[in-house]
């Protein structure tokens, strides 16, 4: 598995970084994950994009361009062609520099790729739907960056795996129905399509902008928010994700939605995802 370290081609085991980066010492860092299909790195553009919208969101002085990016991601796909469909995971941080709160903005961003293993998502889960668990969203004002700063994320998500659940779903003081650990979420009520908009309490999902595309062509589609009790009394429920594509949650804390069945419109979004994919 060759990894990319800022300039050099290196073997994955033999990778390092300095503990004097920042991406370590402050999680002064972004990242994105990008899924290959056969070989093929799927909504690249977008992804580099929110990659560069997330450096210029933290002040980060990135030296590569959108094009450098993609050059540098197809190398590490060309050098690894015992695996075309894992996923390329990106990391870019501020860079290595004595510890110190406040930065310079001239420092050498330190920029890694490689690629995750192939896990087959089990696809008897896209057949079955998932259950989910809702936990208090205890993160920060910009869940719109893409940061390596997981903690939250990470302590619901472990928190909702203990739980029993496949995911965690987080939900704002005033009730109102956020995103997954790792997720967007959507509801479907009388034929209509719902997620929450844009803004700064949630990622732009490169997944949830696909199937809003797709759903708008084919049903009603409302980005605005919806509260706890909506998603509880919901027709359908999904989760968006690049490795979970369109995924039904047919369980919320105690309440079974859609007599624990996967929906139609789920089920539909999904195959036109597919087929989008292709
Ligand atoms: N996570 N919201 C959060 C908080 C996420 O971490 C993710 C993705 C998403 C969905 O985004 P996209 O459709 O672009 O994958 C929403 C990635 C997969 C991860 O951390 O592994």
């Amino acid at each position: 598995n060759i990894a990319y370290v800022s300039g050099e081609f290196i073997e994955l085991d033999d990778a390092k970084v300095s503990i004097q980066d920042r991406g370590f010492q402050f999680g002064d860092s972004i990242y994105e994950v990008i899924k290959l299909y056969d070989g093929k790195l799927f909504k690249a553009d977008e992804h580099f994009s929110r990659l560069l919208n997330s450096a210029e969101m933290i002040r980060l002085n990135l030296e590569y361009n959108l094009e450098d990016l993609k050059k540098i991601a197809l190398e590490v796909v060309d050098k690894n062609t015992d695996n075309q469909s894992g996923s390329l995971y990106i990391q870019v941080t501020r860079g290595i520099a004595p510890r110190n709160h406040s930065f310079d903005f001239d420092l050498k961003s330190t920029v890694i790729m490689y690629l995750l293993p192939a896990q087959p998502f089990p696809s008897e889960l896209w057949e079955s739907g998932v259950n989910a668990v809702t936990l208090p969203d205890t993160r920060w004002s910009y869940c719109n960056i893409k940061t390596t700063n997981l903690l939250p994320n990470i302590l619901a998500n472990q928190a909702a795996k203990e739980e029993g659940a496949f995911e965690g779903v987080f939900i704002s003081d005033d009730n109102i129905v956020i995103e997954g650990t790792s997720s967007n979420i959507f509801i479907v009520k009388d034929g209509r399509v719902i997620t929450h908009p844009i803004n700064k309490k949630l990622l732009s999902g490169i997944t949830r902008e696909i199937v809003l595309e797709l759903a708008e062509e084919n049903f009603d589609v409302e980005e605005k928010i919806f509260t706890l009790e909506e998603l509880y009394n919901a027709d359908e429920v999904f989760i968006t994700s690049t490795t979970k594509e369109v995924l039904a949650v047919v369980e919320i804390d105690d309440k079974v939605i859609n007599q624990a069945k996967v929906g139609k419109i789920t089920k539909e979004l999904h195959n036109l995802y597919r087929e989008y994919k292709q």
